[in-house]
């Protein structure tokens, strides 16, 4: 075991706690923690190896030495511990809530120390982020945008004021007046449009992307706030803890008395709508002063005295309308509703202050006008008194449809001050409520994480997605990362007709609708989609006791939340009644009427086809998620045509308190901020990156205009050869220049127009141009005279080819012709040979013979100079020449005849038979040559058909062996897929159960914390099918501990049992090295480079290994295996270092191995330059060779295997202690 490794391992309060490895399970590791607390068991994928260096802090997340959760926390944990809240991942920059005043960290001075730096140069700073968005302006002329996001009191409120005095104040004009107003405009949008809650004091509640507009020259030329949501049902009522909207209390606190008179305002007490549940004072706000501020922005982003009061008298009503009391009206047998007599005196004020009519007011707010179709009187209008209920709801609506159309107007004036003619690109700043969570969540929190599911999909797809198609494009060799895709979810939510914002709209429509039939309408429609469940799934009392048709669940991308459905019709429809709207419009107060009659043009505005029913309070309108809908369809449309960049802010802790870091806390946050896929990416990924054009531009007038010249990339290419920068912390692709995490604020440094080094590094670049065209023309000269080489080869090659063709050619043509003139040559000197025969004859005999001699010769010659001279085919020549044959053949019988008869020497007779017998011979000579030709051709044919069958049959085999690899291949990518499915589910289900443990962390409630760790929940449904399929075998091993496991091994003298736990041993052993591989340490972390881990065994069994079988392979069943046939098998593998490869001596490296059975007993490895290692199993297992010898391919392997005297020489050579086999041990 790894003693003293130290781990990181899951716990749910910190995080993760640092420990020590105590044992190496089946599919677990089992954690000592330092802190002293009871062991932990987690699945090897919860557990994540530990820096050496625990206080040690990096400013990129990408610099860690392990990139991991548990290493990317304690980073953000110790950095903030020292007060350093920001941390970037690549370039996304994390932001952790201090939670109090940190001193000069914005001060004007940083302002100017961060302006045109690179990101990377400086520590981390939102304001970097800022100027990495205008830089990009600059240089790709692309509007950009900063999507800040994280959860109620992260801090993204005030991480956006700091964005803004960043750009108005380091790129603005300096005459101040816009950029003032720009900043100016946040204390008016929060005393109007934020409230404390029981997360944050100040808690924005209302979404806005606020563009900062830049001209030609890239100078702030003004401004736009685009707003999302105001949540509407605060007007009315608040949760316990929790206060109205900042300016009501302001006002009624800082108003002077003379406006307080005016608007008949007495203390916030007194106010219903403020009073309920909620709290009045605020320690942490001064609302004195705050109005007092709140005064002053409006004057400077241009609203005067008198229009100021105008908004205050609108503010004023609302409050008095919190005030109206209603009673039922028992005499109306159908039931109405009247104004309470004491508050008929609020009445009177609110008519005051909205320019109505008192008694038209009170009629509106009890009764509604109805106007019959065509069943009824043409033109007669009815009024229909309201219940009392139904009069309550209608005066609430009032005072909700006041207060949005005075934000509105609030917004317009804001945007009045920073108004502009044109521009030319702009930063658009995003600040909207992130995932919201609570034990019920009602139609808000529906569109707000609704909202964050739309903007988590675009972080996925510009930070994950987009970035790694460019990687392709690019060419960049890059590990692909998976991440979760939640589009199921938006269309869970969006989706045309099924979705949940449409099937609300549809139940509006019904005449009978209600939440309930809503609730059950979803559940049907969606019966077992992945991320909706219902609320007898969770795990809180609250929710669980809740029917199915009382709410539903949604699994979002960062947990699953429970929506509980009543008032989910009421809140998706902002429609008034018609008389209310009608005594609004009709306001003798022309502030209020132009407020309330453009809150009426928005609406209809955003629906065209829609038509106001009349009378009817059923959907009119557009509801309030169809036009969330197509809104933050248009918040993406500009997202995506801009640059993006993200600041993801952290809550570090539930008390909104300094200095207290909750590490289960911000983990959770870390990973729906999606950091991990981010470091995943990162590993290899390159974030930053400059066209090649775009880089000659910036850099061209830093350098002389010999190098200007080039083309962009030669130019980048010298560039960056000079600066020195090292080859992999950066890459070229096909049109851009990418860096590592963190590099190119190093060049950038490097080729910094200030720097002194300059000089130096323009005489370098020049000198290393010259150099570089030096050998360029040394090549180019060298590959000339290699190419003329080749044609001069080439040349001498084509004549002997010719030679060879010509010769082939006329061999083909002429043999058969030569081979018979030969034969005719050698018949010519029989026939001279017969001449010499026939001198011994007698005369008579002789001059008959002679005469036939000569016209056989005579006929021999003229068909020699015929086959010469003319082309004749073979047949032809074969019978001309047999015929020629059988003559001479015929002459020589006769000469035997007359030999006979004669009878006269008997020498000359043997002379005859000898010359007979030679010609016989020679005959016969021939007629073997021309048999044996025939059949070296014949089997030279049947050979060609043999290779050819052969050649075919293997074609078939190969095609065979493809298509089984393709099958192999498809059912892997299904498996593949499948096991991502389940992955998918677990780590939904993790996140699900990570919310519910923060939730019962925040409400106090054990049950859930105690009952599940979040451990349990990442076994995958593999682990569990491998786990059944173990218990089925002889030796369940499973739950023993590594070390008993060891003892066996080393004490037993049960060889099945032996079998058994070696097999079980070597597998966790190799499960824990795959671990450690898949956690190794990270290349660009300084402190691991030139760093070598020990190697267990030659990289190239390791690789035949991978391709023998996976790592965790279940073990095969122990064989029943005798002491004495346990086989001892030796090897001896060299080591080659890739850079000295094919080099003798010094490089070269031994790997002995023996192996007793099928696991590994000693090993010895000698590295070059290093003390030999000699290892035994039982003792240095977890250095050694943790495979199986059929899985090393070793005994396939040529060469590998040694004789037992050679291992055992070397052993004892080296010192090894004596080795004893288990399977001598003795019962
Ligand atoms: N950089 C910072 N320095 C000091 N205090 C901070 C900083 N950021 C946030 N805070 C503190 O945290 C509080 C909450 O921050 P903020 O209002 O920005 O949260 P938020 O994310 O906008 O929350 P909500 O979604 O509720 O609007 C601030 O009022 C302030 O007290
Ligand atoms: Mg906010």
């Amino acid at each position: 075991m790894d003693e003293g490794r130290k781990i990181w391992a899951p716990d749910n309060v910190h995080g993760f706690v640092l420990g020590t490895i105590s044992d190496l399970g089946v599919d677990t590791i089992t954690i000592q923690p330092l802190n002293g607390q009871d062991a932990i068991a987690a699945p090897y994928d919860s557990v994540f190896p530990a820096a050496d260096d625990s206080l040690g802090d990096v400013d990129d997340n990408c610099k860690l030495m392990y990139l991991n959760e548990a290493t990317l926390l304690e980073n953000v944990r110790v950095r903030y511990s020292k007060d350093k809240i920001y941390t970037y991942t690549a370039n996304i920059l994390i932001a952790v809530n201090p939670y109090h005043d940190m001193g000069t960290l914005y001060s004007s001075s940083q302002v100017a120390k961060y302006k045109g730096q690179s990101l990377g140069t400086l520590p981390p700073h939102v304001f970097a982020i800022a100027d990495k968005a205008y830089r990009d302006i600059r240089n790709l002329r692309q509007s950009q945008s900063i999507v800040v996001s994280g959860e109620s009191g992260a801090g993204k409120t005030e991480s956006t004021k700091y964005i803004i005095r960043y750009l108005t104040e380091a790129w603005g004009t300096g005459a101040g007046a816009i950029e003032q107003r720009l900043n100016e405009a946040n204390p008016v949008l929060e005393a109007f449009g934020n409230a404390r809650t029981i997360r944050n004091h100040n808690s924005s509640r209302f979404g806005k992307f606020v563009e900062i507009h830049f001209d030609a020259e890239d100078k702030v030329v003004g401004g736009f706030v685009s707003h999302y949501l105001l949540e509407k049902s605060r007007v009315c009522a608040q949760l316990r803890g929790e206060r109205n909207y900042h300016i009501f209390y302001q006002l009624c606190a800082g108003a002077s008395a003379e406006t307080r008179k005016k608007l008949h305002l007495a203390a916030a007490e007194g106010s219903k709508y403020l009073n309920k549940e909620g709290v009045i004072a605020d320690p942490l706000t001064n609302d004195v002063k705050a109005f007092q501020i709140v005064q002053g922005a409006l004057e400077k982003i241009g609203v005067s005295e008198s229009d100021k009061m105008k908004m205050f008298r609108v503010v004023a009503a609302v409050l008095h309308l919190g005030n109206v009391q209603f009673a039922a009206d028992t005499s109306n047998p159908k039931g109405g509703s009247f104004v309470q007599p004491q508050s008929k005196d609020s009445v009177d004020v609110i008519a005051e202050l909205l320019g109505l009519e008192s008694s038209d007011l009170e009629a509106a707010l009890t009764g509604r006008i109805m106007t019959p179709g065509k069943a009824g009187g043409k033109g007669t209008v009815y009024r229909i008194s309201l219940k009392l209920h139904e009069a309550v709801a209608a005066c609430d609506a009032f005072a909700k449809a006041l207060y949005v159309s005075l934000f509105d107007h609030v917004v317009e004036k804001v945007n009045q001050g920073f108004s502009f003619k044109e521009s030319s690109t702009y930063i658009g700043i995003l600040d909207i409520a992130g995932f919201e969570f609570y034990q019920t969540n009602g139609y808000e929190q529906f569109c707000i994480n609704y909202c964050n599911e739309k903007l988590q999909q675009f972080f996925n797809n510009r930070v994950l997605k987009e970035e790694q198609e460019l990687y392709v494009k690019e060419g960049l060799d890059v590990e692909v990362v998976t991440f979760a895709d939640n589009q199921d979810c938006i269309d869970l939510i969006e989706a045309k007709s099924v979705g949940i914002i449409d099937l609300l709209d549809e139940e509006s429509r019904l005449p009978q609708s209600s939440d309930m039939h809503f609730c059950q309408v979803l559940h049907d429609k969606h019966k077992k989609h992945f991320r909706l469940a219902f609320p007898r799934d969770t795990k809180f009392a609250v929710t669980k006791s809740m029917r199915d048709d009382e709410g539903f669940v949604v699994r979002h991308f960062a947990g699953a939340v429970c929506y509980k459905a009543a008032g989910f019709i009421d809140k998706n429809n902002d429609a008034l009644h018609e008389n209310l709207e009608i005594l609004m419009i009709d306001s003798k107060e022309a502030f209020v009427k132009s407020i309330f009659e453009s809150y009426l043009k928005k609406q209809e505005a955003t629906s065209p086809q829609s038509k106001r029913k009349s009378g009817g309070r059923k959907l009119a309108l557009v509801s309030i998620g169809s036009k969330f809908k197509s809104q933050l369809a248009d918040l993406m449309g500009k997202l995506k045509s801009t640059g993006a960049s993200f600041v993801r802010c952290i809550k570090p802790n539930l008390k909104n308190a300094p200095s207290t870091f909750m590490g289960g806390e911000v983990l959770s946050q870390l990973h729906s901020a999606g950091m991990m896929s981010v470091l995943d990416l990162m590993d290899d990924g390159y974030p930053t990156r400059t066209p090649f054009h775009g880089l000659h531009e910036l850099y061209k007038n830093r350098v002389p205009s010999t190098l200007t010249s080039l083309d962009a990339k030669s130019f980048c290419e010298a560039l960056f050869k000079t600066v020195g920068m090292h080859e992999s912390d950066y890459k070229f692709g096909e049109t851009s220049v990418f860096f590592r995490p963190g590099k190119f604020a190093e060049f950038d440094q490097i080729v910094e127009p200030d720097s002194g080094r300059r000089t130096a590094l323009v005489s370098k670049t020049v000198l290393w141009f010259v150099k570089a065209r030096w050998r360029k023309a040394q090549y180019a000269v060298l590959s000339i005279i290699k190419l003329m080489k080749k044609i001069q080869y080439r040349a001498n090659s084509r004549i002997v080819i010719q030679k060879t063709a010509k010769m082939y050619l006329a061999k083909k043509k002429h043999q058969q012709r030569f081979k018979i003139a030969s034969k005719l040559k050698m018949l010519l000197e029989r026939l001279t040979f017969m001449r010499t025969l026939v001198q011994s004859l007698n005369k008579s005999s002789q001059e008959r013979l002679l005469a036939t001699i000569e016209t056989y010769e005579n006929g021999v010659n003229s068909m020699l100079t015929k086959v010469k001279s003319t082309e004749m085919n073979r047949i032809v020549l074969q019978a001309k020449y047999k015929e020629l044959l059988a003559k001479v053949h015929s002459l020589l019988e006769t000469l035997e005849t007359a030999q006979k008869q004669q009878k006269v020497e008997a020498s000359n007779a043997t002379a005859m038979r000898v010359a007979f017998e030679a010609e016989k011979q020679s005959r016969e000579e021939m007629e073997l040559r021309e048999r044996q030709e025939d059949e070296a051709r014949k089997e030279k044919a049947e050979m060609e058909a043999r290779r050819k069958k052969e050649e075919e049959e293997a074609r078939k085999q190969q095609a065979l062996l493809e298509q089984e690899k393709a099958a192999k291949a498809l059912q892997e990518k299904l498996i593949a897929e499948e096991e991502a499915k389940k992955m998918k589910i677990t780590e939904q289900e993790r996140r699900d159960h990570e919310l519910a443990l923060r939730l019962a962390q925040e409400s106090g409630d054990q049950s859930v914390a105690a009952k599940s760790t979040r451990q349990s929940l990442r076994r995958s449904v593999l682990v569990t099918e491998k786990q059944e399929a173990r218990a089925q075998q002889k030796h369940d091993l499973s739950q023993w501990k590594y070390a008993e496991l060891r003892d066996v091994i080393n004490t037993s003298c049960d060889i099945e049992l032996l079998e058994a736990c070696r097999a079980e041993f070597h597998r966790r052993l190799k499960v824990y090295h795959a671990w450690k591989l898949k956690n190794k340490k990270n290349v660009d972390a300084a402190t691991s480079k030139g760093e070598e881990d020990h190697k267990r065994a030659p990289d190239a069994i390791i690789e035949t290994a991978k391709l023998s079988s996976p790592p965790e392979a279940a073990p095969k069943k122990p064989q029943e295996v005798q002491p004495a046939e346990v086989p001892q098998r030796y090897f001896r593998v060299p080591f080659v270092r890739p850079s000295q490869k094919g080099q003798p001596g010094q490089s070269k490296g031994w790997w002995y191995a023996h192996f007793d059975g099928n696991w590994i007993a000693r090993q010895i490895d000698m590295y070059p330059g290093k003390k030999p290692v000699l290892l035994v199993a039982g003792k240095n297992d977890i250095d050694m060779c943790e495979l199986s010898l059929t899985e090393t391919g070793l005994t396939r392997k040529k060469g590998a295997e040694i004789l037992p005297q050679q291992f055992e020489e070397q052993w004892s050579r080296l010192g090894g202690p004596q080795y004893s086999r288990p399977a001598n041990r003795k019962k």
